[in-house]
């Protein structure tokens, strides 16, 4: 969900001359390490060790998205598993987060469905779960449709539903179903106003609606995704009177000051870690959220 500001950003973000400015300077490469534990998987585990110890859980995200070829998204996969293997070698908590149309949704659906039964069987032989990111809504019904798939053979997984859509309590009414984890986000992309809620107050209201239907219910696990106080605070109150298991989650880099206050006060949650080459997109949505974090850049690259 990002303000017209951010809006202009996401255009932005896709002209070649804007995308050479973040990737091939020093000053980009710094932002991205604000949001993104590094390049390397080895990377990404000491980024996860530390925030074990300091009382967070972890979601580690492989960056990648909309492969155009099958051999791209076998790729994608293997470093999934890889992951996974490591998180079970190095007794980890955390799980892995992944984006469909980087496992080929959009050219291949059959080869995505078949990547994410790999990677949930995996994921349940060292004892953890998968999360399904939620992309553009070109893509939602089928993310759906494979992530139910998937689910239903294996049992270990979730999803995220982006409260700016309209149909997004539609969508929490059919997963309620499906008994895995819910992660509730205001949502990250560019939407049209046929879609979803263009003012954040409309966009806060239905969160807010939303956390409530999901903490009161028993057949999910509620993974509540934000940043924002207000949020928080409904949320932790629910949290009070609910029975079963739920957690925050974060970006890792936002707000790590607010993250380190709600588990010293008890509250569980979930540090969601990307790690890869293929940071770019990912940064864009970042700055488009909080168009000022485009001030780090701008004093990193002008200081000498
Ligand atoms: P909001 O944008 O109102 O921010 C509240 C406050 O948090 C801001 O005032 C600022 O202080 C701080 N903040 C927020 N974003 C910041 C940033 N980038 N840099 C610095 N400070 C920032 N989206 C999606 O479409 N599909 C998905 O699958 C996911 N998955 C996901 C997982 C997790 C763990 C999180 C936390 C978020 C996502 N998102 C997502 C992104 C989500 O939809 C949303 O764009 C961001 O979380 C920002 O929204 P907030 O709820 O934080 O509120």
């Amino acid at each position: 969900m990002s303000s017209g500001l951010g809006r202009f950003v996401l255009q932005l973000s896709e002209r070649s001359a804007f995308r050479k400015l973040f990737t091939q300077t020093p000053a980009g490469r710094k932002l991205s390490l604000r949001f993104v534990a590094g390049e390397t998987l080895d990377q990404a585990m000491t980024a996860a060790a530390q925030l074990n110890a300091s009382g967070a859980r972890v979601s580690l995200d492989h960056l990648g998205e909309h492969v155009a070829e099958a051999g791209a998204a076998e790729v994608a996969r293997d470093d999934y598993l890889a992951c996974l293997d490591r998180i079970g070698s190095d007794g980890i908590d955390a799980n892995i987060s992944v984006k469909l149309t980087q496992l080929g949704l959009g050219f291949d659906d059959g080869l995505a469905v078949a990547s994410l039964a790999a990677l949930a069987e995996r994921a349940r032989s060292v004892g953890t779960t998968v999360s399904v990111d939620m992309e553009e809504s070109t893509h939602t019904e089928a993310t759906l449709a494979a992530y139910e798939t998937v689910q239903d053979r294996f049992g270990n997984l979730g999803v995220a539903v982006q409260a700016y859509l309209y149909r997004a309590r539609a969508d929490v009414d059919r997963l309620l179903r499906s008994s895995g984890h819910v992660r509730l986000c205001k949502g990250a992309y560019a939407e049209p106003p046929e879609i979803a809620f263009s003012r954040m107050r409309d966009v806060d209201r239905n969160f807010d609606a939303l956390a409530r239907m999901l903490m009161r219910a028993p057949e999910v696990v509620p993974a509540i995704a934000t940043h924002d106080e207000e949020r928080i605070e409904l949320v932790r109150r629910l949290g009070d009177n609910r029975r079963g298991p739920w957690e925050f989650q974060m970006l890792y880099g936002v707000r790590p000051r607010l993250q380190q206050e709600l588990i010293d006060a008890g509250c569980p949650l979930r540090v969601y870690v990307p790690y890869g080459s293929a940071w770019y997109p990912y940064l864009t949505r970042r700055l488009a959220e909080r168009p000022a974090n485009l001030g780090f850049f701008v004093r990193a690259a002008t200081r000498r």
